[in-house]
C-alpha cells in the first residue's frame, strides 16, 4: 500500500529515533526539561516571536491561541474551510466560547473587503464583535495553497486597522516557507500568534508548538495546564522536533517536487487534475468528470493498493506526498491510480 492519505503518515526515521533515545529530558511541567525549552527558543526564533509554547498537537496550539485572543461572546473570523473551523469540533465555541464566522475563500484566502464587511461593529448595544481573524498557511481544504506575502501583508494590515488579534495556523508553515522561498519568519512573523506543527511534513510522531510575544506565552502556559497539555519528560518528543529542524525542512522540497510529478503523470494519463492547484505536497483530483462518486473512488484504490483521502468538498480527492514517500512509490502510484478510476 502506498500511503498518500495524508503526510501525519509519517513514522520516526532511524536518525530520529536515535535522537529521542537519546534525549535529555526533566520535568516540562516545571520548565525544567532542556529539550523542550531547547526547541521552544529555537522555534521561537525561527518564526519571528519572542517565545514559544511545546503541546502535543496543532489543535491544542490553535484553540489555546483562540482562547488568548477572545472572551467568551465574542467573534471569530476564518476561511470557512479552515482547520479551526471545520476539523476542531467546535473547539473555539467549547473552549472560547466563541462564536465563527466561515467565510468563503479563494485557494484558501481571503481578502480585506471581505474582511472589513465582515467585522463592521454590532448593532447590538453590548459589544458581541469580531475580535480575532485565523488564517492557514498553507491552506489544508483547498489542496496546501500557499498565501502570496502580498495577499498576506494586505490582510493582516486590514485586520489590524480594524482592531483584531491575527493568528495564523501554520501547522504546514515550513511548506510554505520552503515554496516561498522565505524564513518562517517572515510569514509567521506578522501575526500575534501562530501555530506550527511538527507531525506533518516534518515527520515527528507528534508535537506542535505556538509562538507570541513573552506576555501571550505565560498566558498560554496556563492555557496548557487548563487543556491538560502540561507534560512531563515531554524531551522524548521534543528532541524528534530539534532532530526534524536539522533534517527535514529543507527536504520538504522533495515532496514538493514529488506531488508535482505524480499531477504531471495523472494528468498525462488524462485524469481531471488541475496542476496550477498543486504549489506544495497535496495533488488534487476532481471525480466529477469521472462520473464516480467519492466511496466508490475510494474503494477502487484501496483495492488498487493507493491509499487517497476525502477532502471537504464531496468530489475532490487528494494525494498528499511526504517523508515516507519515495521516487519509486510516485512512479508506482502513477500507475495505480489512473488504473483504479479510469
Ligand atoms: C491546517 C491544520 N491545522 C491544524 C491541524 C491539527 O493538527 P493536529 O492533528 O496535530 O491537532 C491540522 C491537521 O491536519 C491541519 O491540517
Amino acid at each position: 500500500m502506498i500511503d498518500l492519505r495524508s503526510d501525519t503518515a509519517t513514522k520516526p526515521t532511524d536518525g530520529m529515533r536515535r535522537a529521542i533515545a537519546e534525549a535529555m529530558v526533566g520535568d516540562e511541567q516545571k520548565r525544567e526539561d532542556p529539550s523542550v525549552n531547547a526547541l521552544q527558543d529555537r522555534v521561537a526564533a525561527l518564526l519571528g516571536h519572542e517565545a514559544a509554547i511545546f503541546v502535543p498537537t496543532a489543535t491544542m496550539a490553535n484553540q489555546i491561541a483562540l482562547k488568548l485572543h477572545t472572551r467568551p461572546g465574542d467573534v471569530l473570523l476564518a476561511e470557512k474551510n479552515a482547520h479551526v473551523v471545520i476539523y476542531e469540533y467546535g473547539g473555539a465555541a467549547a473552549h472560547a466560547g466563541v462564536m465563527t464566522i466561515g467565510l468563503p475563500g479563494d485557494r484558501g484566502r481571503l481578502t480585506p473587503e471581505q474582511i472589513r464587511s465582515a467585522a463592521e461593529p454590532s448593532s447590538k448595544m453590548a459589544d458581541q464583535r469580531v475580535t480575532v481573524l485565523a488564517l492557514e498557511d498553507t491552506h489544508n481544504a483547498s489542496g496546501g495553497r500557499v498565501w502570496p506575502l502580498s495577499g498576506l501583508e494586505e490582510v493582516v494590515a486590514t485586520a489590524r486597522e480594524l482592531g483584531l488579534a491575527v493568528h495564523l495556523d501554520g501547522a504546514r508553515l515550513m511548506n510554505a516557507s520552503v515554496a516561498l522561498g522565505v524564513p518562517p519568519s517572515q510569514i509567521a512573523g506578522r501575526f500575534d500568534t501562530a501555530t506550527v506543527c511538527l507531525s506533518k511534513g516534518l515527520g515527528c510522531p507528534l508535537g506542535a508548538l505556538l509562538v507570541g510575544s513573552r506576555e501571550l506565552m505565560e498566558r498560554a502556559w496556563r492555557e496548557k495546564h487548563l487543556f491538560g497539555g502540561a507534560m512531563r519528560q515531554a524531551g522524548i518528543v521534543a528532541a524528534a522536533g530539534l532532530y526534524a529542524l536539522d533534517h527535514h525542512v529543507e527536504r520538504l522540497a522533495d515532496d514538493h517536487a514529488r506531488a508535482r510529478r505524480l499531477a504531471e503523470a495523472l494528468h498525462d494519463a488524462n485524469l481531471p487534475i488541475d496542476l496550477e492547484q498543486v504549489e506544495t505536497n497535496f495533488v488534487q483530483i476532481d471525480l466529477e468528470p469521472l462520473g464516480r462518486d467519492r466511496p466508490d473512488a475510494l474503494a477502487r484504490l484501496q483495492a488498487g493498493e493507493v491509499g487517497l483521502s476525502a477532502t471537504p468538498h464531496p468530489t475532490i480527492l487528494r494525494a498528499v506526498t511526504h517523508l515516507d514517500v519515495t521516487d519509486e512509490d510516485i512512479a508506482l502510484a502513477s500507475e495505480r491510480i489512473p488504473a483504479a478510476l479510469l
